[in-house]
């Protein structure tokens, strides 16, 4: 067994988490009435009932009826900043955050707003707790192609500040194929790419994501164990892979933990991470992930060292700035 402490001591990249899905009960609670926002759920603890999820959509719609309570430049600080104190008990040097603007901007709240608070957070972050951060803009996938375009637009005048694109959201029926021109013109643009894919979707969207949109990291890719020759394919690109497995365990992507892949996928050799997702919704952030697995999977110590080194491999950090942590 793997004590917390190992776990905990272990400095760590986090690659897959969305900071709107570090809104925690009490601090939507408190934004809620900053912004005179009428909440549906009469408390705090009403509304952490109410997250009990079937599959991806059911946590969806929940999550993006959250964000709704982020309104102002400081309501983005402070989420930033209060993941990012988290983030330090947790072990976590190093972050490559998630946010999606279409969630915002579709409540007529400015890109540059949500931006902005998101920047300076990760800005004193980086002076105050040490904490090396990048963040990572997502597509919604059930919203057309020409949002997105329109979204990379907007982040256009703020390139210096994000890293990459992504793509998440609503997986089934929503392939990475209808995303391919959008991802190019990404490309062109210098930003590196990820993509949800093999979460609910199959092994066939992992290949798409890399084939079509020329991804450099998969988020999730669980299904990707359902075929031998994907498998070989991502080991010949040492493609990251971005596992979380309590938010496989809440969507019922697995029914339990014991039959997480993660632990075939690092004895075929695969670059797997271990990471929160959305840990305000899902029970736990990055270390219970590592210790859910540990536990469920029998990891020994030497296989957590390596999922924590494999996190600075898969991550956008420079050689010379990997060579720091490693
Ligand atoms: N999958 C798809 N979209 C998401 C997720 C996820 O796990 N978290 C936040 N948006
Ligand atoms: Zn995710």
């Amino acid at each position: 067994t793997v004590s917390p402490d190992f776990i905990k001591g272990l400095p760590k990249a986090e690659l897959h988490v969305h900071i709107e899905g570090t809104l925690e009960p009490e601090l939507l609670f408190e934004l809620a009435k900053r912004n005179s926002i009428h909440l549906k759920y009469p408390s705090i603890e009403a509304l952490r009932e109410a997250y009990s999820f079937t599959k991806l959509q059911d946590f969806l719609d929940i999550y993006y009826a959250g964000a709704n309570v982020l309104q102002t430049e400081q309501d983005f600080y402070d989420l930033t900043w209060a993941y990012l104190k988290k983030a330090q008990m947790e072990g976590i040097v190093h972050a490559e955050i998630f946010f999606d603007p279409q969630t915002h901007t579709a409540r007529g709240i400015q890109f540059e707003t949500v931006i902005n608070g998101i920047s300076k957070a990760l800005e004193d972050g980086r002076e105050k707790l040490g904490i090396s951060a990048k963040l990572i803009m997502c597509f919604l996938r059930h919203l057309v192609e020409l949002s997105a375009f329109r979204t990379l637009e907007d982040a256009l005048p703020y390139k210096d500040q994000i890293v990459g694109v992504g793509l998440d959201s609503s997986e089934r029926g929503n392939p990475p194929s209808k995303f391919t021109d959008v991802f190019a013109a990404a490309r062109r643009e210098g930003f590196k790419l990820v993509a949800h894919a093999g979460e609910e979707g199959t092994e066939a969207y992992v290949r798409e994501a890399i084939d079509l949109l020329k991804v450099d990291r998969i988020d999730h890719g669980n299904a990707s164990i359902q075929d031998d020759h994907l498998v070989d394919a991502l080991n010949e690109r040492r493609m990251p892979l971005t596992l979380c497995p309590l938010s496989n365990k809440a969507l019922h992507v697995i029914q339990n933990m014991e039959e997480h892949p993660l632990k075939k996928m690092l004895h075929k050799g695969l670059l797997v991470t271990v990471n929160s997702d959305d840990p305000a919704y899902f029970g736990g952030y990055i270390n219970a992930n590592f210790q859910a697995v540990a536990d469920a999977l029998l990891l020994n110590k030497e296989e957590v060292a390596q999922l924590a080194r494999n996190s600075f491999h898969g991550s956008f950090l420079s050689d010379d700035e990997k060579a720091c942590f490693l």
